[in-house]
């Protein structure tokens, strides 16, 4: 039977995108450019990958990934400029081992983010400027981070500052992931509210959207969306996957996922993208974390080496019965 692109069955509402490595784009390509019309770096646009040595940067993976966007017409979406994860330590410490002044660690940002920004304006259309500010822990706001304790709270409001700066046509957006979820939902949202009401230039929210079979509940991802629409911004899904176990499941033991897993997970696909498609207006871009069953990082996570079956396309890139279900409405 012929198959359907789900770019194009999305056409009107948002664009598609996957998660994509060097690897991937060689394994998946005929699957990527078919289906997708936007490209993530898994990793090859993080810090540590960009500029493993203070001023020594190192394009060339992040080169091969935009020059297959280009290749095929698909949109770039930047990923991730300032994060507590993948950022190495020189860029926290002077020649002496010390810990760096607020005022130097400002500018080392600001340098990064305009090397990495006007390097691929025009080819990257929106960027994650802070990635996973907010704790999951207890009552308080910030993560703790090195970002947070050298320079203070306004490192956030900085840094969507210097973006705009280095790239004044690229969306920001602040993402996060345990999005969903009520209490993080509210940090979020107190947080994202208090850089629009300072004026800083923010354009968007991403949620990560690493979801299973059980959490988040639909109730929780409308209000979500709801909450953080209400801010005036535009949101994307920036990272979805449908992780194939239960929330409480830790079984290691599958070589394939049962008559049921799959029967909860094509449920749970249907579902999700029925909502999605209620918001058309606010969410501009659904993309995965990943594209098909052959390579997901969740094989290692939350229980390593275990596998797992996250996507629409199996993993022989064939569509999974969650595929049908999501392009016919
Ligand atoms: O490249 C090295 C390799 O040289 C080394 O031999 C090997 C040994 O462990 O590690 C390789 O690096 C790994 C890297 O992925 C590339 O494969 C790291 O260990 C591993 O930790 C890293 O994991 C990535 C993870 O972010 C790190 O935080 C995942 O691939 C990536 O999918 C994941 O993506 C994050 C988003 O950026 C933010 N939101 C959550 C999402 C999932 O965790």
């Amino acid at each position: 039977v012929e198959v359907p692109s789900l770019q194009k069955v999305y056409e009107s509402y948002f664009n598609i995108g996957a998660a994509v490595n060097l690897r991937t784009i060689e394994t998946q390509q005929n699957l990527l450019a078919k289906h997708f019309n936007s490209i993530t770096a898994e990793n090859d646009m993080k810090f540590e990958l960009l500029q493993p040595e203070e001023g020594k940067f190192t394009f060339e993976r992040a080169d091969k990934l935009a020059t297959f966007a280009q290749t095929h017409g698909m949109n770039m979406r930047g990923h991730t400029l300032v994060w507590h994860n993948q950022t190495p330590e020189w860029v926290f410490h002077n020649s002496q081992g010390e810990k760096v002044t607020r005022d130097q660690l400002l500018q080392r940002m600001k340098d990064h983010m305009n090397t990495v920004m006007q390097r691929y304006k025009g080819q990257i259309y929106c960027w994650d400027v802070v990635n996973e500010a907010v704790t999951d822990e207890g009552p308080e706001l910030y993560r703790r981070t090195k970002w947070l304790d050298i320079i203070g709270e306004d490192y956030i409001e900085k840094a969507f500052e210097y973006a705009h700066v280095a790239d004044p046509d690229a969306l920001l957006f602040y993402n996060d992931y345990n999005e969903s979820n009520p209490g993080k939902r509210e940090k979020i949202y107190q947080l994202v509210k208090s850089l629009v009401e300072k004026g800083a230039p923010i354009h968007g929210v991403g949620l990560q959207a690493h979801w299973n079979l059980t959490n988040p509940s639909l109730e929780d991802i409308r209000a979500a969306i709801e909450r953080y629409a209400s801010l005036g911004l535009k949101l994307q899904l920036t990272e979805l996957d449908i992780s194939v176990f239960k929330h409480e499941d830790k079984r290691t033991d599958l070589t394939a996922p049962t008559a049921e897993i799959i029967e909860l997970q094509t449920q749970r696909y249907q579902q999700v993208f029925e909502l999605l498609r209620e918001y058309q207006e606010v969410i501009t871009a659904v993309t995965f974390w990943g594209a098909a069953d052959d390579y997901t990082w969740l094989n290692d996570f939350p229980v390593r080496g275990r596998k797992n079956w996250p996507f629409l396309f199996d993993e022989n890139h064939e569509p999974k019965e969650a595929y049908w279900k999501v392009i016919s409405f």
